[in-house]
């Protein structure tokens, strides 16, 4: 009859209506951001519920330091080169948007996905439930967003070219070592000596080895918070409780400790070879037997505290 023609056409107005106020916000959003924050309700609204006549890809993962994942930051790098590529394209539409929704802002959402790990990727298509190949097999092909924008690419027919901010730490900081040296030998052009000097090499040498062995690359790669503040109790703890994880103040701490014993070696070693009076041999001797013992305990006892279970220890428990 007419009014039930009249109610469908109303309800099919009113469903056009909320789908492009639905689109509007996102274009809004997706233009503040490449990508959207969601929590429980906007997951809800923008994603679950229909209408819904666009693609969404979804990051969930745990970007608070409290989590200690550090591929999740590793991941998010990747997935803001990938949203942002898309959203600075010539080609962008509203077809597709990136989101992500992070563990402490939406756990209501991993929870009604039965999401266990993080970081993961789905993509919510513009029609029906995200199938089996919906969910990005991170395991086999990686975060790297050229991976992330096939994928894209195979599930919603919109091609990303990524596009990667240029990287000039690298650069910059072998420019600046550069100059630094070549400063330092033009400064001393007319007294080249230095690059003779044993001790200038052993000095270098010591650092690299300082620098190599404390954990820096481990924190390169991982890239670990400098420290953990309990939220609750509001202690700071800058030693990492198990030995498959640290803190980047815990690589600082070692790199002291390490230090402290190599000085105190290398003063062993002076106070028996050197020719100056025994009264000053003798101060260097116990200066040196002193930072060796110190500090090789202070660092037994941070390994103890790290690997449980471990049996020896000296001077300190
Ligand atoms: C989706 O629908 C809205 C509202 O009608 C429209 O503005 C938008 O262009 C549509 N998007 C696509 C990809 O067709």
């Amino acid at each position: 009859s007419l009014q039930t023609l009249l109610s469908t056409l109303t309800f099919l107005l009113s469903l056009q209506t909320l789908l492009s106020e639905k689109v509007g916000q996102l274009m809004d959003w997706t233009g503040r951001r490449a990508v959207i924050r969601m929590n429980g309700e906007k997951f809800r609204r923008f994603v679950k519920a229909p209408p819904r006549n666009y693609s969404v890809v979804i990051m969930f993962t745990a970007l608070q330091p409290q989590r200690q994942c550090g591929v999740c930051k590793q991941a998010d790098d990747e997935y803001q080169i990938l949203a942002n590529s898309w959203r600075y394209s010539t080609a962008f539409t509203n077809k597709v948007f990136f989101a992500t929704v992070d563990f402490d802002e939406g756990s209501d959402v991993f929870q009604m996905l039965n999401m266990n790990s993080a970081p993961s990727f789905i993509h919510f298509p513009a029609k029906g439930k995200p199938k089996k190949s919906d969910s990005y097999e991170l395991q086999v092909r990686g975060f790297a967003a050229e991976q992330l924008a096939r994928w894209v690419g195979d599930r919603t027919d919109v091609q990303i070219r990524v596009i990667r901010p240029p990287n000039y730490a690298g650069p910059l900081m072998l420019g600046f070592l550069l100059a630094v040296i070549g400063g330092l030998a033009y400064l001393r052009r007319n007294n080249l000596e230095f690059l003779y000097n044993k001790n200038v090499w052993a000095f270098s040498a010591l650092c690299f080895c300082l620098i190599m062995t404390s954990g820096q690359m481990w924190n390169h790669i991982r890239g670990p918070p400098y420290a953990h503040k309990n939220p609750t109790t509001g202690q700071v703890s800058y030693i990492h409780g198990s030995s498959q994880a640290q803190f980047v103040a815990e690589t600082h701490i070692v790199l002291l400790f390490n230090s402290a014993v190599t000085m105190g070696m290398v003063l062993l070693h002076e106070a028996a070879t050197s020719d100056m009076d025994i009264g000053k041999r003798k101060i260097m001797c116990v200066a040196g037997i002193g930072l060796v013992m110190l500090f090789f305990s202070w660092l037994l006892s941070i390994f103890r505290a790290k690997y449980h279970g471990y049996p020896y220890s000296f001077l300190l428990s």
